[in-house]
């Protein structure tokens, strides 16, 4: 028996280089990018698992196969013990359910001409039919969860500040009750105080609704704060993995010791916290 919601095993993913003119006429063989290069997990039950590495590292490539938003190249992926890596049609639609991305860019990935509900409600519209004022009912059920008043239903996203994005990205995720999160810069965007408010949400939402998390970002102070475990990534593989402190504090692989020098944040505690996030009550310090 195992707890893991999702198992990867040797996963890669490589995409072609666009070929050149030049390399086409010569015939020179096109070159491939290892984004994601042999690597193997598991993310737990009701557990956040951080991920980081430099730019470029194959973090949000990663996050993306887990939630079959790419393809795999080699490998294979379980969700709940079944095997998902080659799903397609009503079977990848099932586990868009249980799997939902949160994106690095709050902007972006919010369409400008749309409203808070159908914003919101869109996974739940992809899952099947649903009539226009059940959508909006469960819309304005959800939006109070994520620290947003029920009535901002027909606003438009940028009528809300970055963190009020974040939160509308949040309640996209949950409305489809998902399993596991992906949740790839959350904060980036946020100054230090919002950043607080959203991380301590994401700690109330998993204990009270045992979502599992994994949560890509530069940010290690946050994920000193959040996380249970951490993957190092570098070029397409794991430098490291382990428990938070076990690695942020004993880096053993040089990769990990030359990521936390280099980063600003990592040996401190977060400006914000003056005790552990499990120990926020609930409806506390979570807006
Ligand atoms: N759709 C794509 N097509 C081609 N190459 C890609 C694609 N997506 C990612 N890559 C490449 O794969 C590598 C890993 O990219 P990825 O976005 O996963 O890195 P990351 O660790 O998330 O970086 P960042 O911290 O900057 O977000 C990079 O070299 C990137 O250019
Ligand atoms: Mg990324």
């Amino acid at each position: 028996m195992t707890d893991a919601i999702v198992e990867v095993r040797d996963a890669y993913k490589h995409f072609p280089v666009t070929q050149s003119f030049f390399n086409a006429v010569k015939r020179i063989s096109k070159e491939v990018i290892h984004a994601v290069d042999g690597v193997s997990i598991d993310i737990r039950e009701k557990e956040t698992l951080g991920l980081i590495g430099e730019s470029g590292s194959g973090k949000t490539t990663l996050g993306w196969l887990v939630a079959r938003l790419h393809n795999l190249t080699r490998g294979t992926i379980r969700l709940d013990g079944k095997d998902i890596t080659t799903l397609e049609g009503s079977g990848l639609r099932a586990i868009r359910r249980k799997v939902q991305v949160v994106f690095q860019d709050p902007v972006g990935s919010l369409d400008p001409r749309l409203r808070v509900w159908q914003i919101v409600g869109e996974p739940a519209r992809a899952q099947g039919p649903v009539s226009r004022a059940e959508l909006r009912s469960r819309v304005a059920e959800l939006l109070p969860t994520v620290g947003l008043p029920g009535g901002s239903l027909d606003q438009y996203p940028h009528e809300f500040s970055g963190g009020g994005r974040q939160r509308l990205s949040l309640a996209r995720a949950l409305i489809v009750h998902p399993k596991l999160i992906v949740l790839d810069e959350p904060t980036s965007a946020l100054d230090v105080a919002v950043q607080a408010q959203i991380l301590n949400r994401l700690v109330t939402l998993q204990r009270e609704m045992g979502l599992s998390y994994l949560m890509i970002t530069h940010n290690v102070a946050a994920v000193r704060y959040v996380a249970d475990r951490v993957a190092v990534m570098y070029l397409g593989k794991f430098a490291e993995v382990g428990n938070v402190r076990d690695v942020l504090e004993h880096p053993v692989h040089p990769y990990t010791k030359a990521l936390l020098a280099a980063l600003p944040n990592a040996s401190s505690t977060p400006p914000w916290s003056g005790r552990a996030p499990r120990c926020v009550p609930p409806g506390r310090g979570n807006r």
